[in-house]
């Protein structure tokens, strides 16, 4: 039977299951603070999260007031391709020597009961994000020729056909080519507003003039660069953008990995600076970064481990102010080798403390991979254990309940900083958290009390 007939089901129970998690918002799922990130008390703050977006979705209605309050959502769920997605993680230890990548799996684009499964999955946090939305807010989803034409049909039904706004091609070079079809080369992108008031501004394009020649046209301003004469014209529905390609600063290795150039442009037009923006199928967290470079306030949620520690260290890198929040936090400290070492300074009550940090010891019961994957694992694990981390970061003033780090280290070019050093002037709590490569995280709590001044070594 045609898909056509199962559409109209699929949007009223949808709709149903949309209306039982409105009924029981406030027992809703939760989602908690684990680690604020040069957060400011008073600044509206950006959000990484770590969960299903559907729970997140009702935690941000709940907890954080967001109905109508979000500018724009932008949406790169899988695209029902039925599919696994590797990401790319390169360990480099002289150590170890030369090893190969491993490639864990990012995440599954698998429907067991099929494509009504995953259009129920889509219909319902559409319902859900328009409530987010506020009346001059958008939103974007990303897809392709999988399942394109029965999601605008859907969302025609949910945002209302007249809240359509533009179909956006985004046109790339890919490697693979069609032997018995055209070689599929673009992305399909749904624009709507959650009213007729939505925000947007025009963005420009050249348009280069016929034969590269001036025109001369009276009132026409025209320029020249190197391929000839052109004109600033309004920009058009289809986008040439190339792909984060192998040797660009912008590749994180994360399977299907947008360019920031894509993002950048769907955020300009559709908000204004300090806005609200979020994504909540984030992958390498690429949306996260664009508004981050556009001073938005950013909203960011994945449901996977890879996907979250890779956008945690991509945000970090970036000097970005947020709070991380975890649906099921980890509680584990105890794989942190920390050294810690307290010093008097002379005619002073402050202290010199230094937080070294020596060891990792990966649980690798909580990771699955292949065998050949798990036997590189096992070598950096026992010669460069460091190496299997992505960052870390260090909190003189633990307050017990939420880690709150003055420091934070990102790995960059496979280098990290092991040493962190603050003068203090009291002797309470430091917690240290790190996140490993797969986003297992290790909070440990140290007890500055509890180390005899000058030279103490903890280690566990
Ligand atoms: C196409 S990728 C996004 C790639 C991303 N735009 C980037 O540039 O890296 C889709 C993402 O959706 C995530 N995902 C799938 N189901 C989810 C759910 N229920 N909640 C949150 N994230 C989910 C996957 O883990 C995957 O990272």
């Amino acid at each position: 039977m045609s898909l056509i007939f199962s559409l109209p089901s699929i949007l009223e129970e949808s709709r149903r299951e949309y209306c039982k998690i409105k009924e029981s918002l406030e027992s809703g799922p939760k989602f908690f603070p684990v680690e604020k990130i040069y957060h400011r008390k008073s600044e509206e703050s950006s959000l990484l999260a770590r969960g299903d977006n559907l729970d997140f979705i009702q935690y941000l209605l709940r907890e954080k007031k967001m109905e109508g309050k979000l500018q724009l959502a932008y949406l790169d769920p899988p695209f029902y391709s039925k599919a696994s997605y590797d990401a790319v993680i390169r360990l480099k230890s002289e150590a170890v020597g030369d090893v190969p990548a491993i490639k864990p799996l990012a995440y599954e684009d698998l429907w067991k009961t099929g494509i009504e499964e995953y259009l129920r999955m889509l219909c319902v946090r559409f319902f859900l994000i328009r409530d987010l939305l506020s009346e001059e807010g958008c939103l974007w989803v990303h897809l392709d020729w999988h399942v394109v034409h029965y999601v605008k049909i859907l969302l025609d039904a949910i945002f209302g056909e007249k809240n359509f706004v533009n179909e956006v091609v985004w046109h790339y070079k890919s490697g693979g080519t069609g032997k018995r079809n055209f070689s599929r080369k673009h992305d399909t992108l749904l624009f709507y507003g959650k009213s007729r008031h939505y925000y947007f501004r025009p963005l420009k394009e050249k348009s280069y003039n016929r034969g590269y020649k001036p025109y001369r046209f009276k009132g026409v301003k025209e320029y020249k660069d190197e391929l000839g004469w052109y004109t600033m014209v309004n920009m058009k529905d289809v986008w040439q953008i190339d792909m984060v390609g192998r040797t660009s600063g912008e590749r994180t290795g994360y399977a299907t990995q947008k360019p920031e150039q894509l993002l950048e442009r769907i955020i300009e037009s559709c908000s204004r600076p300090g806005d609200c923006c979020a994504d909540f199928f984030c992958g390498s967290g690429s949306f996260a970064a664009a508004a981050e470079k556009l001073s938005r306030t950013w909203i960011a949620c994945d449901i996977g481990g890879i996907a979250a520690a890779c956008s945690l260290k991509r945000m970090s890198v970036k000097k970005s102010a947020f709070v991380l929040l975890e649906e099921c936090p980890d509680r584990q400290g105890d794989e942190l080798e920390i050294r810690l070492q307290v010093e008097p300074i002379d005619l002073t009550d402050k202290k010199l403390v230094t937080v070294t940090l020596d060891g990792y010891t990966m649980d690798m019961k909580r990771v699955s991979l292949k065998r050949e994957d798990r036997e590189i694992l096992k070598k950096f694990r026992k010669k460069d254990p460091l190496q299997l981390l992505e960052y870390w970061s260090v909190d003189f003033h633990y307050d017990g309940r939420v880690h709150n780090p003055q420091f934070s280290f990102p790995k960059e070019n496979h280098t990290m900083e092991k040493v962190c050093r603050q003068i203090v002037s009291d002797t309470g709590k430091i917690s240290v958290r790190a996140v490993d490569v797969f986003g297992n995280s290790s909070l440990k709590v140290l007890d500055m009390g509890e180390v005899p001044e000058c030279e103490r070594e903890m280690e566990e």
